[in-house]
């Protein structure tokens, strides 16, 4: 496939000051980042952060409401997934749009099946198929013994590893992967990182939606961390520690907010007064949120 091209240089994409709402609901409040060629930026936060909701906009399913998304340094505004896709923007999801009864060549060109012969007489040419995915598996590093095997029999990380392969294949230059490695055991995400790296080192840009930032940081070049639909902050990794991310996304403030909401919920009941109590303390000994006050790139 394609050479590597180096990392760094000009953005593929820029996201700037990107909102939108759900009626009354702010899904996602003046969030922006970048994703450069041949790195990986990594979108971290909790549930209800507003991760999907960033992706649905990347991919050409939601338009933002306000803000502005750069594709190769020119305004983009992709009205549909088939839009985005054709500029190069791969989503894969997490329940991954395969059909576990076919075979694992078949899934590698659903929907792009190549043909052969003219007109009436064009037919699926199954043996370029088999045969590429093969390679295109093996290229990525990945062992696949059988491509004949039903996708279904395929472990998670494998699964994932093949939706990886396809979108490199098809010329993908932005991958998209929204929590590939969650549903996944330590041994099964670590070999799902591995693909990720070998993405990146094929020259694509990668945004790699997860919650888990001990996945995030060892693959990640930039982090984007969201809290209910606000930024956190947009860090290089030069200026963030994986402590210092650790503690900002499960930082203390939140408990602390929740013991004294529940404090002024719990009026005149002993038992919820001492739950309160509880979380505030733990609160207190956890410290305040990481870097997200005067962070290098946290929204002013
Ligand atoms: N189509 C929609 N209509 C109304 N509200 C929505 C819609 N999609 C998302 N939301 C709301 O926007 C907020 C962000 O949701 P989103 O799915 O982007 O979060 P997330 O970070 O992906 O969470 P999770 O980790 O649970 O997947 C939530 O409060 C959610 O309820
Ligand atoms: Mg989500």
């Amino acid at each position: 496939m394609t050479a590597a091209r180096p990392a760094g240089g000009d953005p593929l994409l820029e996201l700037r000051n990107i909102s939108k709402h759900f009626g009354s609901v702010i899904a996602l409040k003046d969030i922006s980042t970048t994703v450069r060629a041949g790195q990986v930026t990594c979108v971290l936060g909790d549930n209800g952060a507003g991760k999907s909701t960033l992706i649905k906009i990347l991919s050409g399913v939601f338009a933002p409401d306000a803000g502005e998304l750069l594709f190769d340094g020119a305004p983009a505004h992709f009205g549909s997934p088939r839009k985005a896709l054709d500029a190069g923007i791969a989503t894969v999801y997490q329940d991954l749009a395969m059909v576990p009864l076919m075979a694992v060549w078949r899934n590698f060109f659903l929907g792009s099946e190549p043909t052969k012969g003219w007109g009436p007489l064009r037919v699926f040419d199954r043996a370029t198929a088999r045969r590429v995915t093969r390679a295109e598996l093996a290229g990525m590093g990945i062992d696949i013994r059988d491509t004949d095997q039903p996708v279904g029999t395929l472990s998670g990380g494998e699964r994932q590893s093949v939706a990886i392969a396809r979108a490199v294949h098809f010329g993908a230059r932005l991958l998209i992967l929204d929590e590939p490695t969650s549903a996944l055991g330590v041994k099964q995400a670590g070999v799902v990182l591995r693909y990720i790296v070998q993405a990146r080192e094929r020259g694509l840009g990668v945004i790699f939606i997860t919650h888990n930032p001990q996945h995030a940081y060892p693959v990640g070049d930039r982090f984007l961390i969201l809290k209910r639909g606000r930024s956190l902050g947009d860090f290089a990794k030069s200026e963030i520690s994986r402590d210092e991310m650790t503690q900002l996304m499960a930082g203390g403030t939140e408990l602390e907010e929740l013991g004294h909401e529940l404090d002024r919920v719990a009026g005149d009941d002993p038992a919820m007064g001492a739950v309160a109590e509880q979380i505030t303390a733990e609160a207190v000994a956890k410290g305040p949120d990481g870097p997200a006050v005067d962070g290098p790139a946290a929204p002013g």
